[in-house]
């Protein structure tokens, strides 16, 4: 793209700003700054001017979980068909490490982080061991995918390198980066947090499928017969992936996805919640929860809303490659941004200061015809770590992996 391209483009997005250097550059950084611009989607940019107008909801309606009653009746059958799937090569898991983990204040990647308390015990050592229970169970493995973002890549491949997997096999150990977007102020104009790079976020969880895609690993998963993937957060350490239980009762249930969730604790906690949306599968986030659905009750009398996502899925791939031409809906959220200041100098803010712009997983399920909610025992599968004190915390999760015997 020529300088004249990219004022033309800037111009027509309200974004000229970002040429403030231009002329200090040298002729590498130039270039570098105008396929940046060349290469950013600015239209999605407008969006935060019409905020209101985003993530309108349909008509919600309650979507039953199989709750652990049914589950614990049906374990040994369940777990077959799950096992037999999984020996069969035909089921992969997906972590999806592109996140940025602004919340828990780290610059490492956050799966490098250490939990341990007299040894060391990273996050994604606890990933991997609870994986590693699943192929010990099968005595197969299982392939593992690991998304990732410009900003934590080579850390997150060296890291897991350098501690051989935690004992993973290699082979079955892969790779692929996902698509960055622009971050903005609060008036929608681009940071920048160079001279020649324009202030860039991962762009959500939602594109995981799609950056797989680009990445060209579909090959693998074709040649592999991989049926099912799934795909889970970094942040929960307790997490049980690849669950054999999980995998068949989503398959006997003849769903196309699967979704793991505990039982709320309060009406008005704050997850987000199953539920059918214009009679599709769909998540209702708890900011959009409202009193009448909150207090809402179902045959039985327990509330109809009650079952919350923890960011634990089981996708056909099938139905993923159907819904790959599809439009995700765009989420705008606040975050803290790293920037340079009038005088050039890079800050980073100890507060939100605008806006990244995402997709993101839990849409995906609003695309496919049948779910699957699973309920699983809270203090056993569900010790998110997104702070470092208090709710959701390393605390939190280090109280929940000791009272579930893990050594720290
Ligand atoms: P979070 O919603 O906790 O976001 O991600 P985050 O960016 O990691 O953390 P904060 O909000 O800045 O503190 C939930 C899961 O989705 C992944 C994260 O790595 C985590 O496993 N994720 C999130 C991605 O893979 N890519 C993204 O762009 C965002």
């Amino acid at each position: 793209m020529t300088l004249e391209q990219a004022r033309e483009k800037l111009i027509k997005y309200g974004q000229e700003h970002v040429l403030k250097y231009y002329d200090e550059l040298s002729d590498t950084q130039r270039r570098e700054l105008l396929a940046q611009i060349e290469a950013t989607d600015m239209s999605i940019l407008e969006a935060c001017k019409h905020k209101e107008d985003l993530g309108r909801k349909g008509v919600i309606t309650p979507l039953a979980a199989m709750e652990l009653d049914e589950i614990e009746a049906n374990k040994s059958s369940f777990t077959d068909t799950g096992l037999e799937a999984i020996r069969g090569g035909r089921v992969g898991a997906v972590l999806l490490a592109g996140g940025m983990g602004t919340r828990l204040g780290s610059d490492n990647p956050k799966g490098m982080y250490n939990v341990g308390l007299t040894r060391e015990l990273y996050i994604f050592e606890c990933l991997i061991n609870n994986l590693t229970d699943v192929v010990h169970k099968a005595d197969a493995w299982i392939h593992l995918f690991v998304m990732t973002s410009d900003k934590n890549n080579e850390a997150t491949i060296n890291f897991l390198k350098d501690h051989d997997y935690f004992g993973y096999k290699p082979e079955y150990v892969h790779f692929f980066k996902q698509e960055m977007a622009a971050a903005t102020d609060y008036e929608g104009k681009i940071y920048m947090e160079e001279k020649n790079r324009l202030s860039t976020s991962p762009n959500g969880n939602g594109g995981w499928f799609i950056s797989m895609k680009n990445s060209g690993l579909l090959e693998l998963v074709h040649g592999e017969g991989i049926e099912w993937f799934n795909v889970f957060a970094v942040d929960n350490v307790l997490q049980r992936i690849a669950d054999p239980c999980f995998i068949g009762a989503t398959i006997q249930k003849g769903c196309v996805v699967g979704a793991k969730v505990v039982r709320k604790n309060a009406p008005d906690e704050k997850v987000g919640v199953m539920c059918l949306e214009d009679g599709k599968p769909s998540i209702v986030e708890y900011y959009e929860l409202t009193d009448e659905l909150m207090n809402a009750k179902d045959e039985k009398g327990d509330p109809a809303y009650n079952f919350g996502v923890i960011l634990n899925y089981l996708f056909k791939v099938k139905e993923l490659e159907n819904m790959l031409e599809a439009n995700m809906p765009l989420h705008i959220v606040e975050k803290k941004i790293p920037y340079l200041d009038e005088e050039g100098r890079l800050v980073k803010p100890e507060a939100p200061n605008g806006y990244k712009f995402e997709s993101l997983v839990l849409d995906m399920i609003h695309q496919m015809e049948s779910c699957l909610p699973y309920e699983v025992v809270r203090n056993r599968e569900f010790a998110p770590i997104k702070n470092r004190t208090g709710v959701d915390s390393v605390e939190s999760a280090r109280a929940l992996l000791q009272e579930n015997g893990v050594r720290l």
